[in-house]
């Protein structure tokens, strides 16, 4: 309700706004019958409003901070706004009215909102939403940030996240110390899901245009599923983790999180590539595309595609998602796709166990090498290393009223010692299930992705390194919303990004939020 009321206003204020500029420029300005609404626009929208003279990056960026100030108290997820937007915007502006329209890059002058465990260089700290972190002065943006600025983004703000990536204790998802528990936009009492809480939650609801997450294991699928927004978890190594706060380098990834897939094709675009700081690059950035991505988001891009769906255990016999999927499925096949029904994925019951599949004992030892790597890598710090990360936590939790959710795996890779035989054996594990699991499966029946309901099966993607795409796919009978994951091989992006495409053009399922209790 107090959305439209929002839109509607600021809509109003933009036609005022046009009349008056019309008259003083003496119709110099082209109008296009009715006013501009930012709710909802998509990077496309806005940069043609930029260029017809509709809508400035000031407007823009002055609109998101304005539905910030306004939702953010109770949707919490935004962690901090950069007091330099302002400026940006205008400095976007002069650029856009200097400059050749043709010169302009893909995401000129788009506010867009990252992940608090993402570096920037600037007034903002950067703390995957802990205190610990508070007051660190980072060496450089992070390569993902250069990246959207050299592509002429605004960096809006930092979205809030499950605090440390959802890898400390008990904490439920999307709370973090530094901005509380974070709302699911559709139902307020629903799970945000996380890690990437916040960009979900702030992109869902219009307070920025576009989002940066990054996910380890489901925490870009996961809360897009939960907010209805697109989450593109890339293959390893396809987008640089240099200045990303890290979990483990062998599956943490960092991808766009945006309200379509064209949207997300657009951010991917901007950030994917080669860092000689990030070692997984050199090996992934083979799968660019020469043009980039925007060429797979072709309408009918599910025609003669092949589909495969793995029932056990992701599609629940009975439920209100399963009725939706089926559905999905016939609109699937009808958009020309082929789908072969009833795989088995081997081993399943051991990938979807962290223990027996040796995830938990790599993650483990893994984050205690790469978080002391990246503290120590810091130009100040009040934390050098994680022991000091779980002494600032006990202090902390003592001296303040905030929740006590514990740090029991925090400890628990405090006591590892490296990567030993325990974590070589674990590892060359997870390979051989993702060789006899995923690899196997499509190869034996030559599919181009897998489809699932939910997010359940990011877990099969996150031990392979392997990317996937969540799209809205429909609301529960309380509107909670979930999607439709697709997922596929290591640099298979150009193929999941056209079924993806075909899939939203095919079915058009989100809407905005509506805040229900
Ligand atoms: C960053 O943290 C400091 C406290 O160390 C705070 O004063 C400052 O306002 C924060 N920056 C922003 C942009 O919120
Ligand atoms: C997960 O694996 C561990 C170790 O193999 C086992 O002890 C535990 O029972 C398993 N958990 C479930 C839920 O199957």
């Amino acid at each position: 309700m107090a959305t439209n009321s929002s839109s509607l206003s600021v809509s109003l204020l933009l036609s005022l706004l046009l009349i008056l500029l019309a008259i003083l420029s003496s119709g110099s300005l082209t109008i296009s019958g009715h006013a501009f609404s930012i709710q909802e626009a998509t990077v496309a929208e806005l940069q043609l409003a930029f260029k017809q003279n509709r809508l400035t990056s000031r407007q823009l960026v002055e609109f998101y901070l304005g539905e910030i100030r306004r939702l953010n108290p109770v949707l919490r997820g935004v962690i901090e706004v950069n007091p330099d937007a302002l400026h940006l915007a205008d400095k976007a502006d002069q650029e856009r009215k200097a400059k050749a329209p043709s010169s302009l890059l893909g995401l000129h002058g788009i506010p867009v909102l990252v992940k608090d465990n993402i570096a920037t260089k600037d007034k903002m700290n950067t703390t995957a939403g802990s205190f610990a972190l508070l007051g660190s002065i980072v060496p450089r943006n992070a390569f993902v940030v250069t990246k959207l600025i050299k592509a002429g983004a605004i960096i809006l703000g930092k979205a809030s996240l499950s605090e440390w990536v959802n890898f400390r204790g008990d904490a439920p998802s999307g709370w973090c110390a530094r901005s509380g528990q974070g709302k699911n936009p559709y139902v307020l009492s629903a799970d945000p899901c996380g890690s990437s809480s916040g960009s979900a939650i702030s992109v869902a609801a219009n307070m920025a245009a576009v989002t940066l997450g990054t996910e380890t294991d489901g925490s870009i699928l996961c809360p897009s599923n939960y907010n209805s927004v697109v989450g593109i978890k890339p293959t390893v190594g396809l987008t640089s983790r240099d200045g990303v706060i890290p979990l483990t380098p062998k599956q943490d990834t960092v991808g766009p999180m945006c309200r379509t897939v064209a949207d997300a094709v657009y951010v991917l675009d901007a950030i994917v590539g080669f860092d000689r700081n990030d070692k997984a690059t050199g090996e992934a950035s083979k799968y660019i595309p020469h043009g980039g991505y925007k060429q797979f988001l072709k309408p009918y891009g599910l025609k003669r595609k092949r589909l495969g769906i793995v029932r056990n255990p992701f599609v629940v016999k009975g439920s209100e998602v399963t009725k939706v999927f089926e559905h999905h499925i016939q609109t699937i096949r009808q958009q020309g796709a082929v789908v072969a029904d009833n795989l088995k994925l081997a081993n399943i019951d051991d990938i979807l166990n962290s223990s027996a599949s040796g995830e938990l004992v790599a993650m483990l030892a893994e984050f205690k090498l790469s978080l002391n790597a990246y503290l120590k890598g810091l130009v100040a710090s009040p934390v050098r290393s994680l022991a000091d990360v779980i002494d600032f936590n006990n202090k902390f939790s003592k001296l303040e009223k905030t929740k006590e959710y514990g740090q029991f795996l925090f400890e628990a890779a405090q006591a590892t010692e490296g990567i030993g035989s325990d974590v070589k054996e674990a590892l060359s594990n997870l390979a051989k299930l993702s060789r006899n699991g995923l690899e196997k499966l499509m190869r034996e029946n030559k599919l181009d992705a897998v489809v699932t309901p939910g997010y359940e099966f990011a877990v099969v993607l996150a031990i392979g390194g392997y990317p996937g795409i969540s799209v809205p796919a429909g609301y529960d009978s309380k509107g909670v919303p979930f999607g439709i994951c697709f997922g596929g091989l290591r640099g298979t992006e150009p193929k999941l990004i056209e079924i993806a495409y075909g899939f939203e053009q095919a079915t058009k399922i989100r809407k905005p939020p509506s805040f229900k209790p």
